[in-house]
């Protein structure tokens, strides 16, 4: 007779799925664009022939010593440096800022979500300021780090910060309640508008802490990275995704206090941006002169943009300082049927239908020979 106690099965009254957070329990999936291949195939053409604009990428692509970097890479089968000892040397020459005070991520989203981690509680009632329409992973972040979120909409046809509104918040709540974080994109996604120096002065003087996303700076050239050290409530977020051509490779970085900094090294994920994503970033410093002109020939292109829409009296540009235009569609379409006729020539843009979006469209510019294809499928409609 076998003396082996029988194995202890799970009590069936557990039932794990009951034990996950509920906020995130009943959180809407996130809508992911579909994969790049995937579209083509779905308009039947090759990837090579689609005219990407739906996005905010850099239709140039990485620097030429992106590749030839990760050729020669040595060491990708060790760990990468926690530090980005290299990236941040590089950066402090790029930026002009001193590297204790910068950190690098896998893309400025990394540090989004790691400024959640490190200021909210989740189930507290902490909460953050949005400031719609704007870049949606701060939502995200909030509803994955429970977080409460208090909009301030921008104010209606120039999209600029409604900074009475936000301070109204602070002067209407008790010093235990005032949001966490506010968070402010300039230039903004999707509008391109910039932040002015005043507004920001007056939201740094908020007792919160200002995160100022300048994602799309290399195209504004509106910087305030250089403020950092002054302020003990400023970040400034960056990336490669946008200037460097790097979107893939999943690289950014920020510029913090050296009060908040310390803490997000204990917080971070130790090997948080790879060795290929510290060679390429490196190398795109290297040869920025390259990138920036490709930056100076998408603002060229922005220019001519304003020019060429003018043509189409259904179709009225935003003011932009970034690589995208926000445009809103009249005269009897619908900004949902531009996008579809546009997608049957093989040309993706964005459009939106959300409130104060309704009936508009972002198109990132592209190289020269896209954007011609652009006004002459816009001719087509
Ligand atoms: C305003 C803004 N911030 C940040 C990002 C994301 O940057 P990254 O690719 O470095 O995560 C984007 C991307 O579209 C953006 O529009």
């Amino acid at each position: 007779m076998s003396t082996t106690p029988a194995r202890q099965s799970t009590p069936r009254v557990y039932t794990p799925v009951d034990h996950i957070r509920p906020e995130l329990k009943s959180m809407s999936p996130y809508t992911p664009i579909l994969p790049y291949e995937v579209l083509a195939e779905r308009l039947n053409r090759s990837p090579a022939d689609i005219v990407k604009l739906d996005a905010n990428e850099n239709p140039y692509g990485p620097a030429p010593a992106v590749a030839k970097g990760l050729a020669d890479a040595q060491y990708l089968h060790i760990y990468p440096d926690p530090a980005s000892g290299f990236l941040r040397d590089a950066l402090q020459d790029y930026t002009g800022l001193s590297k204790e005070y910068l950190l690098a991520g896998a893309g400025a989203d990394e540090l989004i979500d790691l400024l959640f981690r490190l200021f909210i509680v989740p189930g507290k009632g902490h909460s953050v300021i949005n400031l719609p329409p704007t870049f949606g992973m701060y939502k995200f972040d909030a509803d994955v780090n429970g977080a409460d979120v208090v909009n301030v909409k921008r104010k209606h046809g120039s999209f600029a910060v409604d900074i009475e509104a936000v301070e109204h918040v602070f002067e209407n709540a008790a010093p235990e309640d005032y949001p966490k974080i506010i968070f402010v994109a300039s230039p903004n996604n999707p509008d391109g508008s910039v932040v002015s120096d005043d507004v920001l002065r007056r939201l740094l003087a908020l007792p919160t802490l200002v995160v100022l996303d300048e994602a799309y700076f290399e195209f504004a050239q509106d910087n305030r990275l250089l403020w950092v050290p002054r302020y003990d409530n400023l970040v400034v977020l960056r990336t490669f995704s946008k200037w460097a051509g790097l979107a893939g490779m999943r690289v950014g970085y920020g510029a913090f206090p050296l009060g908040i900094i310390e803490h997000l090294w204990k917080i971070k994920q130790p090997y948080n941006v790879s060795v290929a994503s510290q060679i390429a970033a490196v190398a795109s410093i290297r040869e920025k002169g390259n990138l920036l002109a490709k930056v100076e020939r998408m603002i060229a292109q922005r220019g001519l943009f304003y020019k060429e829409v003018k043509r189409f009296d259904w179709l009225t540009p935003f003011p932009s300082q970034s690589n995208y235009v926000l445009c809103r569609v009249a005269g009897g379409r619908t900004a949902a049927q531009v996008k579809e006729q546009l997608a049957e020539r093989g040309i993706l843009i964005r459009y939106y239908t959300a409130k104060g979006l309704a009936d508009c469209i972002r198109i990132s510019m592209g190289t020269e020979e896209q954007m011609k294809r652009l006004y002459e499928a816009l001719v087509e409609l």
